[in-house]
């Protein structure tokens, strides 16, 4: 999704714009700009649709210096990926700004300013900002009195970055419903979407409020809250160094990624478990009386966070007894509900700033939910802040696209939630005990399955040519199915699907043919013979298997079928597991496709409009 940088230093801002655009990439964008006050205090800008890249090579024909500047990535919203549509938008050559969000009432604005003589050069609905903060400084000159006047005009979600060349030597930010963070550095300040960006020049951050607005020099910074008051914002210190996001010898960040899952999995179980049980402080110092109070829960998440919801609705039902429903975000928060009382509301999301995630939390919060809890791998998040409780992953910056080991330490997080409110209901000891044992081998699991990557850049060769794949599980592994049909879609373009597997003779076996491979994720578990049935109807009609399996499950390759051995693993955490094999498959498929597997196109990473 959009990304904004700026700065205001005592040198040239322009690389740093540049190079914090760049390690904005992987949000996802389809366009790239920026501008600068130059030595004369004249407005300069230079954009181009494509990549980051692109922009640099236009500053190499035509360099832009100055010591105050904005730039920002675009993932096109409102007008196609174009030059013209890109930002910063400008007004009269006077006032520039970077906007992420979408403003709603940009159609009556717009009216209102074309009968006032302004005139739009892009398709934007941004491009109504810049003229009403131009408008709006007419009079008093001040940059500051005009972003106040226009926010307050303005209906929807931003956040925002202005100059202009009548107030110099200022950055105007201002946030409502998008992230924005300040930068803190010696004699020069920064704003960004976020903190990634600016790791290159600082470490000590101010997370922006919603209806902030921070008036920043080089040398000064003022922020007001929605009502106009000066406050205080903590600036904290962050701790990922510059280098937390580099690819080392991976080819992709997706790879290494899925590589780390193992690390990222020690590192979200560390202090939440001792010896056989699972701490609930661990939740937050309100957990107990909540988790001790629970009739029910509602998990609401958005993409590969909805398909860990769906794995941990298997887990509250069979394993801690609880009732749980699943849903998606964007459906949850237009619709109606009955809540029953007791219930827990759980958001899951890698970001914590999922535009409809955080819709629905703020909806959950008027219909008489029990209490909110996030499980999250943003601490600074929004969605952490306005939630009861949170349960952080700890999965460190995921950079591609695709999430992978976001999704498989959300599912731990979740397997902890799972056994800290069954204990209240239907998991006893003994069971507990399990989980916990099954957990703290999990890492070592998943170094096994890893070790298949050789077999599975193999077997990647079998999908390279094909149009249309489809993804086979049931019980738990039906969503661990759908997400591996996410991840194949997703980076290599290649149309997949996912059943669970005793639907198929309700409709998808009519696509079966020699054309159409089927992947199928097979643990021995009480359901593995009946999906061995519905397997057996995909081959009696000449379709091609993929099987993963352990060796508990009694299939041998040949025939029609490709068994891929996944290590024997406890049933609880074998969705985990078995996600492992899927995401490399798709990884492989990509890159024999050569796509781009960080940055696949239309995609963002963290989408804050709805
Ligand atoms: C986007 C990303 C997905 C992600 C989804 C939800 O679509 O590309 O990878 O699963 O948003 O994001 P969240 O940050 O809320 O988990």
């Amino acid at each position: 999704m959009c990304g904004i940088v700026g700065a205001a230093a005592e040198r040239d801002v322009t690389p740093i714009l540049i190079e914090g655009l760049r390690r904005l990439e992987y949000r996802g964008y389809d366009s790239a700009g920026l501008a600068v006050l130059n030595g004369q205090n004249n407005l300069e800008r230079v954009r181009a649709a494509g990549k980051v890249s692109k922009l640099s090579e236009a500053l190499e024909s035509t360099p832009v210096n100055g010591r105050v500047g904005i730039a920002h990535t675009r993932w096109a919203t409102h007008g196609a990926p174009t030059d013209r549509n890109a930002h910063p938008h400008i007004c009269r050559d006077e006032v520039a700004i970077v906007h992420n969000g979408i403003i709603e009432n940009f159609e009556a604005l717009r009216e209102t300013q074309l009968a006032q003589g302004y005139e739009f050069q892009s398709e934007t609905d941004t491009e109504v900002v810049v003229h009403q903060i131009h408008r709006n400084m007419q009079g008093s000159g001040d940059l500051l009195a005009a972003v106040r006047a226009t926010v307050a005009e303005l209906e929807g979600a931003y956040a925002l970055g202005i100059v202009s060349c009548n107030d110099p030597g200022r950055i105007i930010a201002a946030r409502r419903g998008s992230p924005l963070v300040i930068g803190v550095g010696i004699g020069e300040h920064f704003i960004a979407s976020d903190v990634f960006a600016l790791l290159p020049v600082t470490q000590q951050f101010i997370f922006l409020e919603d209806g902030d607005i921070a008036d920043i020099r080089r040398d000064s910074l003022r922020i007001y809250d929605l009502d106009g008051n000066l406050v205080e914002r903590p600036i904290q210190r962050s701790e990922l160094a510059a280098d937390s996001a580099d690819r080392g010898r991976y080819r992709h960040y997706m790879l290494k990624e899925i590589h780390e899952q193992p690390r990222a999995i020690t590192d979200t179980l560390e202090g939440r478990l001792l010896d056989d049980h699972v701490l609930e402080a661990a939740f937050g110092p309100k957990a107990h009386d909540i988790f001790s109070q629970l009739a029910r829960i509602q998990i609401v998440a958005c993409g590969t966070s909805y398909h860990a919801g769906m794995v941990a609705k298997h887990w509250m039902e069979t394993l801690a007894g609880l009732p749980c429903d699943v849903e998606v975000a964007s459906e949850f928060r237009y619709r109606s509900h009955v809540v029953t009382p007791g219930t827990l509301f759980v958001t899951i999301s890698q970001s914590g700033e999922t535009a409809d995630t955080l819709a629905a939390l703020r909806e959950a919060k008027n219909l008489g939910y029990a209490a909110t809890l996030a499980i999250c791998n943003a601490p600074e998040s929004s969605l952490v802040r306005e939630s009861d409780l949170t349960l952080m992953t700890r999965a460190g910056p995921e950079i591609g696209v695709a999430s992978t080991k976001a999704f498989t330490t959300q599912l731990v997080a979740l397997l902890l939630l799972t056994v800290a409110t069954g204990r209240y209901h239907r998991l006893d000891k003994a069971g507990e005990t399990a989980v916990v044992e099954a957990l703290r081998r999990l890492p070592r699991s998943l170094e096994a399955a890893l070790a298949l990557e050789a077999d599975i850049e193999r077997l990647a060769e079998q999908f390279v040519d094909k149009n249309h794949t489809l993804f086979l599980g049931r019980g738990p592994q039906y969503p661990v199915a759908k997400e591996g049909a996410l991840k194949l879609k997703e980076i290599s373009y290649i149309h997949a699907e996912a059943y669970p597997a005793g639907e198929l003779k309700h409709g998808p076996l009519a696509l079966v043919d020699t054309e159409m491979p089927v992947v199928a994720v097979a643990p021995k578990d009480d359901l593995v013979e009946k999906l061995k049935s519905n397997l057996q109807e995909v081959r009696a009609r000449g379709g091609v298997l993929y099987v993963f399996a352990d060796a508990g499950v009694n299939l041998k390759s040949g025939d029609g079928y490709e068994v891929l051995r996944v290590p024997e693993v406890a049933e609880v955490i074998a969705p985990i597991v078995y996600t492992v094999p899927l995401q490399l498959l798709s990884y492989h498929v990509a890159v024999l496709k050569g796509t781009d597997v960080d940055q696949p196109r239309n995609l963002a990473k963290s989408v804050t409009v709805e």
